[in-house]
């Protein structure tokens, strides 16, 4: 499952991990965790080979309950400062790495291992698993995805959110290395007028119509 920030992507891939038995990656925790650490690390982010010279640094860890995902960085909890708009702000520039992406992809492969998981993320359909039996691109309107994360987070405005997310999604689709795209093959689902009943249910009516 790809697609930009607060296009609902979380939400609707535990939703169908819960509802079909199936393991859950979150990998936009592990591109998180990693540049949580960088920051702690005191690593410049401006400078990219600064970056690909940290890139493996750290040890994740990546716990794929749907109902209990968890990330740890060199064993400790992480789950909470990854979500900072501190880490939310700087994630795009260490995303772009090559390196970065070259460690964080082949461990997402070992995860994956075998399938019986719902993987989300911005370059699964097309990088990470090419051969995935489903693959869906959600979407939403920037407004509907802006007022989304405003209900999520405290002290904040829809039109700071806006811009920040407009901010992130140009950073994530004009990169060099496996920009944001959708696979030739997804299915495209608009989330913008569905709830997200709704939407877990369209996905589970095409993965029944697809396997
Ligand atoms: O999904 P989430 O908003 O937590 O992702 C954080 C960031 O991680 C994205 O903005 C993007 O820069 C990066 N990311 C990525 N490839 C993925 C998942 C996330 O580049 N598969």
């Amino acid at each position: 499952m790809d697609g930009p920030s607060g296009s609902g992507k979380s939400s609707a891939s535990r939703g169908v991990a819960r509802a079909l038995g199936l393991r859950y990656l979150d990998t936009g925790a592990m591109y998180r965790a990693i540049t949580w650490w960088m920051l702690q690390q005191g690593v410049d982010l401006s400078d990219q080979e600064a970056i690909a010279a940290r890139a493996l640094g750290p040890v994740l860890t990546l716990g794929t309950d749907p109902d209990a995902p968890s990330v740890a960085v060199d064993g400790a909890d992480v789950a909470a400062p990854i979500r900072t708009a501190e880490v939310t702000a700087a994630v795009s520039a260490v995303s772009a790495v090559p390196e970065v992406r070259r460690r964080l992809v082949a461990e997402q492969r070992e995860i994956i291992g075998e399938g019986g998981i719902v993987v989300e993320g911005r370059d699964i359909g097309t990088v990470v698993v090419p051969d995935a039996p489903v693959k869906i691109y959600l979407t939403a309107s920037a407004d509907a995805r802006a007022l989304r994360r405003t209900a999520e987070l405290a002290g904040t405005t829809v039109q700071a959110q806006k811009a920040a997310m407009a901010r992130r999604d140009t950073l994530d689709s004009t990169r060099k290395a496996d920009p944001l795209a959708m696979a030739a093959d997804a299915v495209e689902l608009d989330t913008t007028a569905l709830n997200l009943d709704e939407v877990v249910a369209e996905i589970l009516r095409l993965i029944k119509e697809k396997t």
